[in-house]
């Protein structure tokens, strides 16, 4: 009896400890269990211009499909949708003449389902954006990712924004229809066709961006990522973006509001690699055109306008 008891009573810190895992609830208690997440080193950040310093020495980046046989299978994690690349892809000039790295996976951190705001893990001059895509590569110099994700710039990340738009995104859209198929935890579907993150993301969108040394924003926190954070967000829209509000956890709640609140830079060094006047000149522009769109718009309704006027005349008239 009494050793039953003992047993009962040793067994119960392991009970705790296996059943209780890390929740979006409570991010300051994800330190007490995982002391790399209380570091100085933590992501994400709010990313501020104004903090920022030109390098010119960081390049665009690219990103090589290496072997398109490797079939995607996106997965429900529990916490977010994976799409699992198994090294599809690499990318190339993360670091100024240092080594490739070999894309692992793609996964989102996003808000709930009222929220079309918040959701996005960085913010950009202190904003959100309701749902931010990670896709996580590591140095070649590793075997696999296990092996690298605790060493110091092991890993590289490339996160990129998702503002909504009236037009749903072609690209994205057969991941959208994928986690139809993982609504419950630890659910998998393998997918006819590819994600093609090449064009999904774009060579272009690839050539501007922040960069600062971070950590993984889930436990275990390890402080081992070189983090590029794209300027240019990519487009969704409202109903690609509901898509992934009704997965499910293990306890068969929602899985939402699945970003950690910033981290302080600290004494960390914020670069980008684009200069000032690129960046104001092309918003310039960008507005520019849009006023161009607006005038375009007006003329056409103005045109609409006097036509019913004409056919109302002509209709008098007859
Ligand atoms: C950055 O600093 C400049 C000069 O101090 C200021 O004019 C500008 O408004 C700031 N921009 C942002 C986005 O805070
Ligand atoms: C977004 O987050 C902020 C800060 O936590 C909060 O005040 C705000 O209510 C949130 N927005 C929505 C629409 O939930
Ligand atoms: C995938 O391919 C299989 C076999 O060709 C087919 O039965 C299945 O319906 C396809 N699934 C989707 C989602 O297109």
């Amino acid at each position: 009896m009494l050793s039953f008891i003992l047993a009962a009573i040793l067994c119960i810190p392991y009970i705790i400890e296996s059943t209780e895992s890390w929740s979006y609830q409570n991010p300051k208690l994800w330190a007490r269990k995982n002391r790399y997440c209380g570091g100085r080193s933590q992501s994400p950040i709010n990313i501020r211009f104004n903090r920022s310093s030109y390098n010119t020495r960081l390049k665009p980046i690219s990103l090589e499909e290496r072997d398109p046989t490797v079939p995607d299978e996106v997965f429900n994690t529990g916490f977010t949708a994976q799409l699992n690349l198994n090294g599809r892809y690499v990318l190339k000039n993360v670091v100024p003449g240092g080594e490739d790295y070999i894309a692992e996976q793609i996964h989102f951190h996003w808000g709930h389902p009222n929220d079309n705001v918040n959701g996005s893990e960085h913010l950009y001059e202190g904003q959100s954006y309701p749902i931010e895509m990670h896709l996580v590569t590591y140095s070649s110099w590793y075997s696999n990712i296990l092996d690298a994700m605790h060493n110091t710039r092991a890993l590289a990340v490339i996160g990129v924004f998702f503002e909504i738009s009236d037009e749903p995104n072609p690209l994205l859209q057969p991941l959208v229809n994928a986690l139809k198929h993982i609504r419950g935890q630890d659910s998998r579907f393998t997918l006819n066709n590819s994600i093609d993150v090449k064009t999904l993301i774009g060579e272009n969108r690839l050539r501007r961006y922040y960069r600062y040394d971070g950590s993984l924003t889930t436990p275990p926190c390890f402080e081992s990522v070189v983090w590029t954070v794209l300027l240019e967000p990519l487009k969704l829209s409202f109903h690609q973006l509901h898509g992934f509000r009704y997965l499910h956890d293990k306890h068969a709640n929602l899985i939402q509001d699945t970003y950690r609140p910033i981290q302080k830079l600290g004494t960390r060094k914020l670069f980008r690699n684009f200069h000032v006047e690129n960046f104001q000149e092309r918003r310039q522009q960008l507005r520019r055109m849009e006023m161009i769109e607006n005038s375009g718009q007006n003329v056409k309704s103005y045109m609409k306008f006097i036509n019913i006027l004409l056919s109302f005349f002509m209709f008098i008239i007859y």
